[in-house]
């Protein structure tokens, strides 16, 4: 598990191979078993593999960010939907002082989908600069729900090597949080 976890890398380039239908039953299955508040399940999931809307979905990130060439060339692109105002609430009531947990909620079901990904020899990258209105227009994503990110998903056409990351002892706090 460990080597899953450390070895997964945002994957920007793609070979031109289509994605086997069991392949991405096996992503769908690992989305399903993400955990969630209360187990209410809010996320959706659109499946992108039309090449003109894959196209236009790319013409809505900005062309700086590194991640919109791969939008369009990607045999698979993974729109990750979800409804707010479940997750945190109780008889529609917010209970928490977060309003959005449904993001957390998405953000494992997509940490699901990469990590499943990587394990069967697929690349992704979790997009989440682009222009949302228009890709909920553009995907149909009715009133209610809002679509958060965006996975590309396809064979690497490329190994990139692993940005830092900080070291435990930077983050990790045992007992009291203590800043030095
Ligand atoms: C919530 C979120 C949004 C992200 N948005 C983008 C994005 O818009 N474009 C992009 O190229 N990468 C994006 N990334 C990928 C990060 O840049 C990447 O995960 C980070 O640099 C660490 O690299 P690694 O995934 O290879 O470990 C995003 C990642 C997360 C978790």
């Amino acid at each position: 598990m460990d080597d899953l976890i450390t070895n997964r890398r945002s994957i920007r380039r793609f070979q031109d191979k289509a994605v086997e239908a069991e392949k991405l039953t096996q992503i769908f299955e690992a989305a399903r078993w993400a955990p969630s508040w209360g187990n209410l399940q809010c996320c959706e999931l659109v499946v992108v593999e039309d090449v003109e809307d894959k196209k236009k979905l790319a013409s809505l990130l900005s062309a700086k960010n590194p991640a919109t060439k791969c939008v369009e060339n990607a045999p698979v692109v993974i729109a990750v939907c979800g409804t707010p105002g479940k997750s945190g609430y109780y008889n529609n009531k917010q209970v928490t002082r977060y309003q959005h947990w449904f993001l957390y909620d998405l953000g494992l079901v997509s940490q699901n989908i990469c990590l499943k990904a990587s394990e069967i020899g697929l690349g992704t990258v979790i997009v989440g600069s682009f222009d949302h209105a228009q890709a909920e227009k553009l995907l149909g994503v009715p009133d209610g729900c809002e679509l958060v990110a965006l996975i590309p998903l396809g064979y690497p056409d490329h190994a990139p090597s692993a940005p830092k990351r900080k070291a435990i002892a930077d983050f990790v706090h045992f007992g009291q949080y203590n800043p030095s």
